[in-house]
């Protein structure tokens, strides 16, 4: 048995056989698909341009010669075979969706990342036993389909298909519908089942804040992620006349809506500012100027690192909202819990070691975001890798990274993926 924290010749071999420009050459070219004003990326998942993202990395695979799999919630699975390819895989990825008004880089680079370190250590010629895999997860941002982070949610167990599949977008177009489109795009993919052993799971992704800039650290080896409560509430009220309604007489479901609002933004708050509270989502039905709103249905995206914390103030959510909300009725319905999440000891250890061996300036630090590594951790050992971002921004067109901070990670994964190939 070797040891985990010291790098082998072949694994420094392939991380240093990582090609920055080949890997931000197709961070660019992904960027097209969905491109909107500013460098931004509007990719909603199981969408045309999703669908073009799957198929520009399917033909990639096939320029390398990497088999290809799909399974029943659209992920795709790349693998490079190992010498004893029964053996369960080692596992890289993130997502290809983003946000609507998202960046570059929010997924997409762990996906890249993952095609970039295969390439490499095939081009070395490297020896390895295990299978290494890498997976573009569906529907990670939950921006169009909610909740997010749903296809390794399904393949890990976490949720079921079948809950999955009624989901709407805000056109009432079915997720069911969406997906099968996706599925059909490619119908000559092998199906690969749900839930099957894996080895290990390193997901690379930018930090989406702003710490490894601040300290100009081109990695980190990110130690655990915070815990979400995501909730939708309805506020049910009457429509009326704006001009000749009293106000005494009106269910105003926007005016109960913000008030509840304001009384949930009071539950939150936290002179520490470990609290992380947004309402991003407001409908109001009928969104006319003068009718007063009969309905609005609203979002929370609540996170805390600490679970006592996440459970105290998410289980007040309801209570709180139907206080503020009178005269108008209200249902609120919590539709994604993570508690927060610690990562694999032996594999943050190996982590820091291999950072260090590639003289690599790293640190270790939690993630605020969530990603799909929460959920495969409880299926195998899992971490992350994070590179700087600038300003920390994400979620926002402006989302930026350095070539060279991308590359600094994909070296580390690379190096990463093929010792634990051999493990
Ligand atoms: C993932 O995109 C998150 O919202 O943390
Ligand atoms: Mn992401
Ligand atoms: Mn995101």
């Amino acid at each position: 048995m070797t040891d985990p924290t010291v790098l082998s010749a072949q694994a420094a071999a392939a991380a240093g056989q990582v090609n920055e420009k080949r890997q931000w050459q197709r961070l660019m070219e992904m960027a097209r698909f969905g491109h909107i004003p500013n460098n931004g990326v509007n990719r909603a998942a199981f969408s045309a341009e999703d669908i073009g993202a799957r198929a520009r990395l399917l033909e990639w695979a096939d320029e390398i010669s990497l088999p290809v799999r799909v399974d029943d919630i659209g992920n795709l699975w790349l693998r490079l075979p190992g010498a004893n390819d029964e053996l369960p895989p080692v596992v890289t990825g993130s997502h290809m969706d983003s946000q609507p008004l998202g960046g570059r880089f929010d997924g997409i680079y762990g996906v890249i990342a993952g095609l970039e370190a295969l390439q490499a250590i095939r081009e070395t010629g490297a020896r390895h036993s295990r299978p290494i895999d890498v997976v573009a997860w569906s529907n990670e941002e939950g921006g169009r389909f909610s909740p997010g982070a749903m296809g390794s949610a399904v393949f890990t167990g976490a949720m079921q298909l079948d809950d999955c599949l009624g989901v709407t977008d805000s056109d009432g177009i079915r997720l069911s519908d969406a997906l099968q489109a996706t599925l059909d795009a490619t119908p000559d993919l092998p199906r690969r089942a749900f839930g099957v052993p894996l080895h290990a799971y390193v997901e690379a992704h930018i930090e989406q804040g702003p710490v490894l800039e601040r300290l100009g650290l081109p990695v980190g080896i990110v130690d655990s992620v915070q815990g979400s409560r995501w909730f939708e509430v309805t506020v049910n009220g009457n429509s009326a006349h704006a001009g000749t309604t009293p106000l005494l007489d009106r269910r105003d479901a926007l005016r109960a809506a913000v008030n509840a609002v304001s009384a949930l933004q009071a539950l939150m708050d936290d002179p520490n500012d470990t609290v992380r509270f947004t309402v991003g989502r407001l409908d109001v039905t009928p969104n006319s100027p003068n009718t007063v709103p009969e309905r609005v249905v609203f979002s929370i995206d609540f996170r805390h690192p600490d679970h006592a914390e996440l459970t105290r103030r998410g289980d007040r959510i309801a209570e709180i909202v139907e206080a503020s909300a009178a005269p108008c009725g209200v249902e609120v319905m919590e539709t994604f819990t993570r508690s927060p999440c610690a990562f694999d000891p032996a594999l943050l250890m190996r982590l820091e070691a291999y950072a260090t061996a590639l003289g690599l300036p790293h640190c270790s630090l939690p993630s605020g975001a969530f990603h799909d590594a929460v959920f495969v951790a409880a299926h195998c050992p899992t971490a992350m890798v994070f590179v700087p971002c600038e300003g920390g921004i994400s979620h926002n067109p402006a989302e930026n990274a350095k070539p060279g901070d991308l590359a600094a990670g994909t070296r580390l994964l690379t190096a990463t993926l093929l010792d634990l190939a051999n493990s």
